[in-house]
């Protein structure tokens, strides 16, 4: 991520009411996925990105959701699916198509109001393109640090780390839960 944060020139299609919580995990490398899907497997942070999501709106590049479903079969229950996309396409009555960044904020503002009983989070969930785009906006990171350095085709932008403060570490056997706040 660059220095332009929250207290910079924030473009008007970014600005929202709901914090903004990225979630991601990602390894030493940079890498967040090979082929479509994660390259390694990691039920502990499966079962902590439902923890965290659940009862939320969800924001994801049109690449991440057809992972999703191809490992579901559905997009993520419990959850308001937003799908970030240029295409026109059939979603189940939880997933509901963006076509702009504007249109997912907006779309994430009335899931949370009218769908998950005025939930002031909503989440980022990716892909790589979608991470680049809203990771300026972003109040939160909550990351999964997996200590490894798999081949990868899918990277998490870079970020200024001096520009987030660690709030909390949760060290598991080859990878932690780290999350950070925007601030010194
Ligand atoms: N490790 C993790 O935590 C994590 C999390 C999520 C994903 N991933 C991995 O990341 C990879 C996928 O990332 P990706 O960057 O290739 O794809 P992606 O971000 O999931 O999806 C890219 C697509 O999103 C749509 N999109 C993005 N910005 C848009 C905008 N402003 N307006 C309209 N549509 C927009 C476009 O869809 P159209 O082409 O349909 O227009 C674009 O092709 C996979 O390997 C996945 O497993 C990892």
């Amino acid at each position: 991520m660059t220095e332009r944060g929250r207290d910079a020139a924030e473009p008007a299609e970014l600005e929202t009411d709901l914090e903004l919580a990225a979630i991601v995990a990602v390894a030493e490398n940079g890498v967040i996925g090979r082929d479509g899907e994660m390259p390694w497997h990691l039920p502990e942070d499966l079962q902590h990105f439902k923890e965290t999501t659940m009862d939320h709106p969800v924001v994801m590049g049109r690449v991440t959701y057809e992972g999703i479903l191809e490992a579901l079969g559905e997009p993520l229950p419990g959850r308001t699916t937003i799908v970030m996309t240029s295409r026109e396409l059939e979603t189940p009555e939880s997933a509901v198509v963006a076509g702009s960044l504007e249109e997912a904020l907006r779309t994430a503002e009335t899931a949370a109001d009218e769908r998950h009983d005025g939930v002031d989070t909503a989440f980022v969930a990716g892909g790589a393109t979608v991470y680049e785009q809203l990771l300026p906006a972003v109040d939160r990171l909550i990351v999964t640090e997996v200590h490894d350095e798999p081949q990868g085709d899918a990277y998490l932008p870079d970020w200024d780390r001096e520009a987030w403060t660690e709030v909390a570490r949760d060290e598991r056997d080859g990878f932690a839960f780290v999350e950070y706040v925007r601030g010194g």
